[in-house]
């Protein structure tokens, strides 16, 4: 029986796991493992995603917890290698863009386990990154690509990766969403925050680019102050960056912006659904916008999901007061003209998951069938 051995570690990877899982378990005949780096590890950014997502709980745990980039990566390897001797998987499969997406894959290939990279082939090309520099090794080390996106394909063939190596599997964050929606409505998250019935904003901001400098922390402060003037601002704050406002003395420019302890992933989606717009340097919710039809302004000079822009609700504005101000505004008018259609690119479809486990057994691609 094939045995996969599925990674997660980092809050985004949970939502992309599960769908997996799912279409695994129910097709049977399949062992499945899964491990937990520990790389997130308070109740609020891992344990109540396992629980809303349906997840079991991780057979194996690595415990590595929070350090410099080189001695979390390191830790994992060294953690990983042993569990690999023991349970011999056929293939390890990785998600996202996380240090422990990349340490994993770089520890099974060294034993010459097969790797398998879901959400391969993004790029910001914006090697400043952590996580383009994880994205970059992740897809040479992977024996295979499985991309949400065809821009995904075009650039591993740019970088010189075979293929025979690549396959358009679509978006499973997306299965995750369309699962979960009818959950996130019934959660009513708008009513428990008192902004039933008004207009409102949703922010999340956690990129180092955006809360590790105090110049540009304050900028964005500053002018998410002035949204909050026109419509109520919820704001679920990362652990780091309530660090960081604390750590730069920012408190006071906070303002009338309503800071939340980190929400779980049914009450973000409750609230997403809902606003008005969301401001934003996730990667995750400029997907999630774009199938919600809710407009997504970007907190970045660029992004690893253009078809969120081509074919979504997204657009990337500078980390200043003045543009996100600006920015906030247009997306006003626009939405008084007529508003935000869903985007739905392909394989946005909610059967991402079934495409993944397909491709790890070799079966035929689903997807390029239906083209030909
Ligand atoms: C990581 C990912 C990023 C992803 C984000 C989602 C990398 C390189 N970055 O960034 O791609 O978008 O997760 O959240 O893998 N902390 C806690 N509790 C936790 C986890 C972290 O308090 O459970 C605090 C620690 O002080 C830690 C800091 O948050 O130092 C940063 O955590 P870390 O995992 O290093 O990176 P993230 O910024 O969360």
């Amino acid at each position: 029986m094939p045995k996969l051995l599925h990674v997660v570690g980092a809050r985004p990877n949970f939502m992309k796991v599960a769908p997996v899982l799912h279409a695994g378990r129910a097709r049977g005949g399949l062992e499945q493992i899964l491990l937990h780096t520990g790389q997130h590890y308070d109740v609020s950014m891992s344990d109540r995603f396992f629980h809303e997502l349906g997840l079991p709980e991780p057979d194996v745990n690595l415990g590595v917890g929070s350090d410099t980039h080189a001695i979390q990566t390191g830790k994992i390897l060294i953690n990983f290698d042993p569990v690999l001797e023991r349970l011999q998987p056929d293939w390890v499969v990785v998600y996202g863009d996380v240090n422990s997406t990349v340490a994993c894959a770089l520890a099974a290939v060294k034993r010459g386990i097969r790797v398998a990279h879901v959400e391969a082939g993004l790029r910001s090309f914006d090697r400043t990154m952590p996580e383009e520099i994880n994205r970059i090794v992740t897809d040479q080390l992977a024996d295979l690509c499985l991309t949400p996106s065809r821009d995904g394909n075009a650039n591993l063939a740019a970088e010189g990766i075979p293929a025979h190596r690549v396959r358009l599997v679509g978006n499973v964050m997306v299965d995750t969403l369309l699962r979960l929606r009818p959950a996130a409505r019934e959660r009513r998250m708008p009513h428990e925050t008192g902004v039933d019935g008004q207009a409102f904003a949703v922010v999340t901001l956690h990129r180092p680019s955006n809360v590790d400098s105090r110049e540009v922390l304050a900028e964005l402060l500053e002018g998410l102050a002035e949204v909050a003037r026109v419509m109520p601002v919820l704001f679920p704050i990362h652990p780091r960056t309530r660090q960081r406002i604390l750590d730069f003395g920012l408190e006071s420019l906070v303002g009338g912006v309503r800071l939340l302890a980190p929400l779980g992933y049914i009450e973000t989606v409750s609230l997403v659904d809902q606003a008005a717009v969301v401001l934003t340097d996730s990667g995750g919710l400029q997907e999630e916008t774009t199938m919600l039809g809710v407009p997504c302004l970007t907190l970045r000079p660029n992004t690893e999901r253009p078809v969120t822009i081509t074919e979504g609700t997204n657009r990337l504005i500078e980390s200043s007061r003045a543009a996100l101000v600006t920015a906030f505004r247009e997306v006003m008018a626009q939405r008084n003209d007529g508003g935000y259609r869903p985007g739905s690119p392909e394989g946005w479809d909610g059967r991402a998951g079934g495409r993944v486990v397909a491709a790890l057994l070799g079966e035929p691609d689903e997807l390029a069938s239906a083209r030909s």
